[in-house]
């Protein structure tokens, strides 16, 4: 996601350093173009030899360093970046950004950047929650500063409560909206996904083989692009972008009256779910026994089917896009389901995309069919909101 970003990581001198190194290496697996700034006390902690090792790029700390400062050093790495991420963003770092305070490469950079700014502080939790360091968050964030953490838990310092630097995943889930161009802000996308759960008895259960990757990817690529996002997951379905508002249901009922809730009005309505076609007529509350027969007879009645109540119901999302998953005469189906279910696009794919990470299919709308050959779920969801943003309705 972060292919041909230009992410510059200015790392102060608390103890949480170590961990900001795994955060480079994060966002150069992303594909990120990675510099840093290392303050002089964060060079007490951890050597710049580390994160130029891991970024492969020289890091920057001497403000006054003839040989950058004849290009203007500090000008040209606050331009040259997409997105700054402070981390951890000391509590005298704090201090000095909030009052203007250039005394160093960071703080002078920081000064000159116009660029988006997220701040990840971490420190012990008095230091935290004194007068100074609050009152300083508010000017930052009053300012337009972004703001990741602290969390709250065991800190190095042995002290229990708020000042841990965030989750490394919740930082780089932050960073991705603000180098993201916001092309969905002021829409209402509901997305739902995963399986269903029908229960036969206390411990039986009648489900499908769907990972609920793709629903989720298409959620959080909504999300950071600045939809309101709600996501109707099935069990097991991965955990979504913090900017996601996600229901967990278990049965195909319950889907349906979330779905429903969420739908209405909305923008956008994409069913990736794989909901069961059928639930138990009787389901029991105990476990049942073997008993003495040789065989039993389940009686299994029909599920609402949840993307034709979505389309045509009152109040109706102005796109509603379904999902075929087809084992044979795919564009066949996915044209009848089409006309049947009366949406407005139909997304045809094989049965082995469902619990795999690769995908590719079919855009097919009344307007024809067009093939997406991707080879990720990423790439597919990224076709996926390609093809709904340019659909006129
Ligand atoms: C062992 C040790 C750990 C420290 N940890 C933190 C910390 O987690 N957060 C913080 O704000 N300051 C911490 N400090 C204090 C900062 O290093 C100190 O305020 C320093 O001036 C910050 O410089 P900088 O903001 O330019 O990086 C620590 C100091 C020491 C000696």
């Amino acid at each position: 996601m972060l292919k041909n970003k230009k992410i510059l990581i200015g790392i102060g001198g608390g103890i949480a350093v170590y961990k900001v190194a795994e955060l480079a290496r994060m966002l150069i697996k992303a594909n990120a173009d990675v510099r840093c700034i290392m303050t002089g006390s964060a060079r007490e902690f951890v050597t710049p030899m580390t994160f130029e090792a891991l970024t492969g790029n020289q890091v920057h700390s001497e403000l006054f360093d003839l040989t950058s400062e004849r290009q203007m050093g500090h000008i040209a790495l606050a331009r040259w970046a997409d997105a700054v991420i402070i981390a951890p963003a000391t509590a005298s770092l704090l201090a000095r950004l909030a009052h203007g305070i250039a005394d160093d490469l960071l703080t002078t950079l920081m000064q000159v950047c116009t660029k988006p700014m997220l701040l990840a502080p971490a420190m012990n939790t008095s230091m935290w929650e004194s007068a100074a360091t609050q009152r300083n968050m508010k000017t930052l964030k009053q300012r337009g500063m972004h703001v990741v953490g602290p969390d709250k838990g065991n800190l190095a310092c042995g002290e229990q409560g708020a000042g841990r630097l965030a989750e490394l995943h919740t930082i780089y889930s932050s960073l991705l909206p603000l180098i993201t161009k916001q092309q969905l802000h002021g829409q209402r996308w509901v997305i739902n996904g995963g399986p269903t759960v029908e229960s036969w008895d206390s411990v039986r259960i009648l489900s499908s083989r769907a990972s609920g990757k793709l629903g989720a990817i298409l959620a959080d690529l909504a999300a950071i692009r600045g939809a309101n996002v709600s996501f109707i997951a099935g069990p097991g379905t991965p955990d979504t972008h913090p900017k996601v508002t996600r229901s967990d249901i278990e049965s195909a009922e319950q889907m349906l009256m979330a779905c429903e809730q969420a739908a209405t009005g909305a923008d956008v309505f994409i069913g990736t779910a794989a909901v069961s076609d059928f639930r138990f007529n009787q389901p029991y509350k105990e476990k049942l026994k073997r008993g003495g027969t040789s065989s039993m007879h389940i009686e299994l009645i029909v599920n609402p089917d949840i993307i034709s109540h979505i389309a045509t119901m009152h109040a109706r999302p102005a796109k509603v896009i379904a999902f075929a998953a087809e084992s044979s005469n795919h564009i066949e189906y996915a044209k009848a389901k089409l006309q049947q279910k009366h949406v407005d696009a139909i997304v045809a794919n094989d049965v082995s995309n469902m619990s795999s990470d690769k995908a590719n299919g079919w855009w097919i709308s009344n307007d024809g069919k067009q093939t997406i050959a991707t080879e990720t779920k990423l790439e597919f969801a990224e076709q996926i909101i390609k093809h709904i943003t340019e659909m006129h309705i």
